[in-house]
């Protein structure tokens, strides 16, 4: 079993469309624990106006399961943060503190429509960028703009921005055009960040032990340890990553 931190899930009980109880969460929790996960950062949905809670609120939440879990689990760590995401003038939720950074660090995780323009997701990074924040774009694999154009890619990642990949994304056929591009996008390090973006336990669970068995198969040990542990660690110190 190889140890991990996940850096995006819905676990966080009854705030978003994630683990709908403290139940489902403990559940949840239960299940990474054994798969490997040693750190986990909740990131609960941040949709500007439409969220189901109020920041504070958030805290508290979180605050309480820390201490739940803790009793169980004393060595995973547990961190708060937000998936925010992304529409016309979100920076302004950043800069005034109503979203969570990961872990109150300079990095956001930052999610888009799947139909979003390559020019508006350049443009909000930079945008992200320029009141200091360091982006991390979730669940890269998603984006139409992104998919199959590795100059987009490699733009980004020369620009400091930092890409997170779902794990269960690496399975799938080997015909599959999106299992490839994931996959390839891998052993090229391209991703700095994995996670599960686990919303219940059963079809979007926290399992990783399918995804593990790919990833310890066909890459690099030394860039395997590095995203499953050491660059979520330096993230979480707030320190600054160098791709
Ligand atoms: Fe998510």
């Amino acid at each position: 079993m190889k140890r991990y931190a996940d850096i995006h899930c819905h676990m966080l009980p009854g705030v978003d469309d994630g683990a709908i109880d403290m139940e489902t969460t403990m559940q949840m929790l239960e299940i990474s624990y054994q798969e490997g996960a040693r750190a986990i950062v909740f990131t609960p949905h941040y949709e500007g106006g439409n969220n189901q809670y109020q920041p504070a609120e958030l805290e508290e939440n979180y605050q309480m399961l820390k201490e739940k879990a803790a009793k169980m689990w004393p060595d995973l760590e547990l961190y708060l943060g937000n998936e925010l995401l992304y529409e016309q003038g979100i920076e302004e939720y950043v800069k005034d503190g109503s979203v969570h950074p990961m872990h109150q660090t300079k990095y956001v995780l930052v999610e888009f429509n799947v139909r979003i323009s390559y020019q508006e997701l350049y443009h909000a990074m930079q945008k992200m960028q320029k009141i200091r924040f360091r982006p991390i774009i979730a669940h890269v694999e998603r984006y139409h703009c992104l998919t199959k154009h590795p100059e987009r890619i490699a733009e980004l990642c020369e620009m400091g921005v930092y890409l997170q990949m779902n794990m269960t994304s690496v399975l799938g056929n080997v015909f599959n055009e999106n299992t490839r591009w994931c996959r390839k996008l891998l052993k090229e390090k391209r991703i700095s960040f994995l996670g599960t973006d686990a919303h219940d336990t059963r079809h979007r669970s926290p399992y990783t032990g399918e995804s593990m068995k790919w990833l310890e198969k066909h890459l690099e040990a030394e860039y395997l340890e590095n995203i499953l542990w050491k660059y979520p660690m330096k993230m979480l110190e707030n320190k600054y990553l160098e791709i």
